[in-house]
């Protein structure tokens, strides 16, 4: 996945991360914003910062949203230096994200505030610089408005800025739209909208340059044009470009080309601007559900939240590049970013990795919703609602793996009077700044509600988003059909439903009985899942679904929980059994997957429910190697169209319902329940799960052992408790502590235990079901990296993750020269 490029031009452009050496105080300051602001007593550190995470957890009022984590007030200040020749250039700010309601000045001079927190914006600082000298910029943070969101945001300057300095003559910022009008298999038209801003005090007689470079570099087609940009003005210049033979951006090969833009004027290089790109079509159809490049796609959506856990809202991006994975070995191909705009790595993360966004941005409109009922969105909305839409878009719409807008989700105005009005305003901002988008609402008041939402409000949307059909359980039929009849025309997506989620190794569902819960609590939610899944996937005319969610997520909890536990990984990234249930759906790699584990102490003897997620046709399961029997599927899985509930089973086997899953009753006997899957009757795989002994030893276990230096890389260490032969001890709960030296920090330890409260700093956590996991980030100097892991009674382990010098492709979001000059500079 490399882009290079083919000639080394000198890039008059530079932008740098403006991340580290900064302070920060916690709490209001009179004269924070003062450039000679007495901060020496302020701590030192280095952004994406997230205060919130730091804790500690404390139940009170409304703080359930943000997962019992303090929030508040908070005050950044950096001091900087630029050289002399930046006299002549336009040198701007940027922030990825700030939660919430930022307020900036540089050299005391009010640059202007952003409330909301999930908004990337920039100012231009070179009206204030103090050129070849000193600058100082203030941040004032204010999440102190609470509850305004309803689900853990995290607070303070928690995405990544930048310094960006350009030529006074140069594109303007998000001044790029690339778009293909025109696809077919031999050739595509590839239309470049390029806006070029003028700073300087004369017009500017410029030529533009555009070249398509493919993924190795080369350059594949170039266009040129002549304009003339009045001072103090910006342009738009049109290309078009054909090239022959386009290589398909899709998610199984997500093909990038770069659309490399430079500007002259006379001899002078002004500017080179790069927008990576994918050339593929997105369409969505009545009858057809979605197409890309022409073929029916079924979305196999997860909603996310923007933070990752242990390391709350400043996530690094292989953070995301791991939980992203682990979404595509699943078979997921799709995201919704549920309920805001995410960090700009996780969109090119997706272009690069190949998923489907559904791109949303509101939570709240107008209305407020019950769990924010004084300080969520609608505050802003009037004011922000139009810039926030046009910066959205703006800054994602060159990413090809943004196929659908969502302007919010269950919005309390779908059922308000004013809301086909603001809804409207909204898509017309929508299709006036990105005309190749559908624009999509999640509705949860769509049929059988008695507050409904208006066919008004409805017929404006390009496609309409569903969520939990799931909840109509007792009327099956419900599921989109009768709308389906009422307006065969409609584009039908399902925007958000209930997963499996549950506990990761937590299993007192399937044993209702013994633990007094009812059967609603137990698997019965599982099947709602599965007949709704089952629906989506056989009928054409329904995209896709977004489960809720695909990783469990802080906050939208009540204490003791600190979060909400619907993903199918935990918030280590830990896989629960629901991932194989769609991994059993969504992949066709054989795969049989048991459960639950096999250490039921004082069970010896007692009929117990096994379940097997499986893709294979059939299963033979034996414990200690006696057959309890072969299980299969009655129907064809894939590609079956109309009615599934007419295919009978083959046979008079005693299955009444149609489950996706596999289930015996067998007597538990301590030992090995093993599982043979057969394809087209040859046994193809097997899985094994073994009562262990007591808790013996730790072992650890890294995603990656090494790091390359200076630019923030994590790697994700795994501990388990293992017995004496090294099998994980499904129920252990063992405290470990964690000792760390040589060039890397501990920045997060989690272990997935909702109840937890214990600190994600510091160096010592629980195991929880056997498991837990700790982040380390690389520091700047190359060396050895040594976590050890101990817990009395059990065999210590340590593992050594060596930070190399390398700044290479998969971090390269970060230039290691520019973090080493920075350091040099502190
Ligand atoms: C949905 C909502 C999500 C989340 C979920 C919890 O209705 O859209 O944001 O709150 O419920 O189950």
């Amino acid at each position: 996945m490399k882009i290079t490029s083919s000639k080394t031009v000198k890039n008059p452009r530079v932008r740098e991360c403006f991340d580290l050496g900064w302070k920060f105080f916690k709490g209001e300051v009179a004269g924070g914003e003062l450039p000679d602001f007495a901060d020496a007593n302020w701590r030192d550190l280095d952004l994406p910062h997230d205060w919130s995470i730091e804790g500690p957890f404390r139940q009170a009022p409304g703080s359930a949203t943000s997962a019992h984590l303090p929030t508040g007030i908070g005050w950044y200040r950096k001091y900087f230096r630029v050289p002399k020749s930046y006299a002549l250039k336009t040198v701007v700010i940027e922030f990825d994200g700030v939660y919430q309601n930022s307020e900036v000045w540089i050299n005391g001079h009010y640059l202007g505030k952003r409330p909301y927190g999930y908004i990337g914006f920039h100012y231009n600082l070179s009206p204030y610089l103090n050129f070849g000298g000193g600058n100082v910029i203030a941040v004032k943070v204010d999440n102190s408005l609470q509850p305004n969101c309803r689900w853990y945001s995290g607070s303070g300057i928690y995405r990544h800025t930048w310094l960006l300095v350009t030529n006074r003559v140069h594109v303007s910022y998000w001044g790029t739209f690339v778009t293909t009008p025109e696809i077919s298999g031999k050739s595509a038209v590839v239309r470049s909208v390029t806006e070029i801003r003028n700073d300087t005090k004369s017009n500017a007689y410029c030529v533009l340059t555009t070249m398509l470079l493919d993924m190795d570099g080369k350059i594949v087609q170039t266009s040129k044009q002549i304009g003339e940009i009045t001072t103090g003005q910006e342009q738009e210049l049109v290309q078009e470009i054909k090239i022959n033979s386009p290589h398909l951006w899709s998610p199984e090969d997500p093909y990038l080309y770069v659309l490399r833009t430079e500007v002259k004027r006379g001899p002078g290089l002004m500017d080179v601007h790069e927008t990576p790109f994918g050339i593929r079509t997105a369409v969505f159809d009545a009858d057809k559900g979605f197409l890309l490049n022409g073929k029916q796609v079924k979305l196999h959506g997860v909603c996310l939240h923007h933070e990752a856990g242990a390391v709350g809202a400043a996530v690094p991006e292989r953070v995301w590049e791991r939980r992203l994975q682990l979404l595509k070995e699943m078979g997921c191909n799709s995201i919704r970013t549920s309920h805001n705009p995410y960090a700009p790595e996780f969109m090119d993360l997706c272009d690069k990795m190949g998923f489907l966004v559904m791109d949303e941005i509101f939570d709240e409109w107008k209305e407020a919703k019950p769990q924010t009922p004084d300080f969520g969105y609608r505050l802003y909305f009037d004011e922000w609602a139009e810039k926030d839409v046009i910066d959205f878009v703006h800054r994602d719409r060159n990413h090809p793996s943004v196929i659908l807008w969502s302007a919010g989700n269950e919005v309390v105005d779908q059922v308000a009077p004013a809301g086909p009005q603001t809804l409207k305003k909204l898509i017309d901002i929508f299709h006036r700044e990105d005309p190749t988008r559908l624009v999509t609402v999640g509705c949860d008041r769509i049929v059988g509600e008695p507050e409904a939402v208006s066919q008004e409000f409805l017929d404006l949307l390009d496609v309409v988003g569903y969520n939990y059909v799931d909840r109509w359980r007792e009327r099956w039929e419900l599921y989109y059909s009768i709308d389906r009849h009422a307006y065969p025309q409609r584009k039908f997506i399902g925007t958000e439903n209930g997963s499996m989620g549950g506990i990761r190794g937590d299993y007192s569902w399937l044993f209702p009985t013994a633990t007094g819960l009812t059967s609603r609590n137990s698997h019965d939610k599982w099947t709602d899942f599965q007949q709704m899944w089952k629906f989506v996937r056989v009928n054409d005319y329904v995209a896709g679904d977004y489960m809720w969610t695909g990783i469990d997520y802080l906050g939208e909890c009540r204490w003791p929980a600190k979060g909400n536990t619907a993903g199918i990984l935990d918030t280590c990234g830990f896989k629960k059994d629901s991932y194989y249930f769609c991994q059993s759906q969504w992949t066709d790699k054989p795969m049989v997957h048991l459960l639950p584990h096999w250490n039921w102490q004082g069970k010896e003897g007692e009929v117990i429910p096994v379940l097997c997620y499986t893709n294979c046709d059939c299963v033979e399961l034996f414990v200690n190697g006696r057959s309890m029997g072969v299980q299969g599927y009655w129907f064809p899985r894939y590609g079956m169209q109309g009615h599934y509930e007419n295919h009978l089973p083959r046979n008079n086997a005693p299955r009444t319902t149609l489950d996706l899953f596999l289930r015996w009753t067998v007597p538990y006997q301590s030992g090995v329940l093993k599982a043979v899957g057969y394809k087209d009757g040859k046994a193809i795989v097997i899985e094994e799960i073994a009562t262990t002994g007591e808790p013996a030893a730790i072992s650890l276990t890294a995603d990656r052992v090494e790091l390359t230096a200076g630019c923030l890389d994590v790697a994700h260490v795994t501990v388990t408790i293992g017995d004496e032969q090294g099998k994980v001890v499904p129920v252990a709960d063992n405290e470990i502590t964690f000792e760390i030296q040589g060039p890397g920090k501990i920045i997060g330890l989690d272990n997935g235990n909702p109840v937890s409260h214990e600190d994600f700093n510091g160096n010592r956590r629980k195991t929880f079901n056997g498991m837990c996991l700790a982040v380390i980030q690389s520091t700047f100097e190359a060396g050895k990296i040594t976590l050890a892991a101990s817990s009395p009674g059990l065999k210590s382990s340590s593992l050594t993750i060596i930070n190399s010098n390398r700044c290479n492709q998969a971090t390269a979001l970060y230039s290691c020269v520019n973090y080493t000059k920075q350091l040099k500079r502190k």
